[in-house]
C-alpha cells in the first residue's frame, strides 16, 4: 500500500514542470548530471522521505518539486542545520558539551539503523556532509541521495548495511587532511564512535557483528577515495584503526 502510494506520488512530481523557485529561497535545488542519476535520487530521497515520516530519530528534506527535463530536484531547505563535517573538523568540536555531542552521535546511530530497516536500503554515501545537525532538535537528518561516483553499480544501496556504519566511522575517526591530522588524535572521538555504535544496536546489542565490520571496512578503503587518502594509509597502520573498542554495550 505504502509502496503503491509512493510510486504514484513519483509519477505525479515527475509529470510536472517546475518553474523557476519563487519562494525566496526557502528551497534547496539540486541539478543532476544524467537522467539515471536523477531517478535515482529521486526515487532515494522519497523513499528516505517516507521513511524519516515513520522515525524517532531521522529528518530527510521534503522533495518539493522535481523538473525531469532540467533534471532538477527542489528540496525544502533546512536552514540552522550544520553539516556534522563542521562540528568533526573544529578543533574544539564547535563548544559543544560532551553530552550533548555524545546524543548526537548516538541519534545518528539510531536515525541511520530506522533508514535502513525502513528501506530496505543503505544511504551508501554516509559521509559528514552528508548528515545535517541542530543541537536543539531531537533528530538528525541525513540528504544526498544520490549515487556516489564511485558507485559501480545502479544497485549501489541494496548492499551490507556495514558498508554505510564503516563510511561513519572512518569519516569521524580518520577523515582529516594531512596537516590537521592531529584533530584525529582527540580521545573524545572514540566515545562519539561508540555511542554511534549504542544508537544504532540500542535494540539489541548482541546483533553486532566485528567481523561483518571489519570486512565492511576493507572494501570502503579498497572501494572509495578513502583509502587512497595520505590519513587512510597512515592510520590504517595504527591503533586509531582498531576496532575492538566499538562494541555496543561496553
Ligand atoms: N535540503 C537542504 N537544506 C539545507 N542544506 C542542504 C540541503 N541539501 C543539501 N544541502 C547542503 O548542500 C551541500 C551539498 O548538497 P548534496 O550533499 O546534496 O550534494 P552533493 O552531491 O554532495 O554536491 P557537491 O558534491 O557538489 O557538494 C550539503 O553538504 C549541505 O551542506
Ligand atoms: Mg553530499
Amino acid at each position: 500500500m505504502r509502496a503503491l502510494r509512493l510510486s504514484k506520488r513519483v509519477t505525479a512530481v515527475d509529470a510536472r514542470v517546475a518553474s523557476p523557485s519563487a519562494d525566496g529561497g526557502a528551497r534547496f535545488s539540486k541539478r543532476l548530471t544524467e537522467e539515471w542519476l536523477f531517478r535515482a535520487t529521486l526515487y532515494n530521497s522519497l523513499r528516505a522521505w517516507v521513511a524519516a515520516r515513520r522515525s524517532l530519530w531521522l529528518r530527510v528534506p521534503r522533495v518539493l518539486e522535481a523538473d525531469p527535463r532540467e533534471l532538477r530536484i527542489d528540496y525544502e531547505r533546512l536552514d540552522g542545520w550544520t553539516p556534522l563535517r563542521n562540528v568533526i573538523r573544529d578543533r574544539a568540536f564547535e563548544r559543544h558539551s560532551t553530552d550533548a555531542l555524545r546524543r548526537t552521535f548516538w541519534t545518528i546511530g539510531a536515525a541511520l539503523e530506522e533508514l535502513h530497516r525502513h528501506t530496505r536500503r543503505i544511504h551508501g554515501d554516509f559521509d559528514f556532509d552528508n548528515i545535517l545537525v541542530k543541537p536543539s532538535e531531537g533528530k538528525v537528518a541525513f540528504i544526498d541521495f544520490t549515487p556516489p561516483v564511485y558507485a559501480r553499480f545502479r544497485d549501489y544501496n541494496r548492499a551490507d548495511p556495514y558498508l554505510d556504519i564503516a563510511t561513519f566511522i572512518l569519516v569521524v575517526r580518520a577523515k582529516y587532511p594531512p596537516h590537521r591530522l592531529y584533530l584525529a588524535l582527540r580521545s573524545r572521538l572514540r566515545a562519539f564512535a561508540l555511542a554511534f555504535m549504542e544508537g544504532y544496536f540500542r535494540a539489541d546489542p548482541a546483533k553486532y557483528d566485528a567481523s561483518a565490520l571489519e570486512r565492511a571496512l576493507g572494501e570502503v578503503l579498497e572501494r572509495t577515495y578513502l583509502g587512497e587518502s595520505f590519513a587512510g594509509r597512515y592510520l590504517r597502520r595504527t591503533r586509531l584503526f582498531r576496532i575492538d573498542d566499538l562494541m555496543p554495550g561496553t
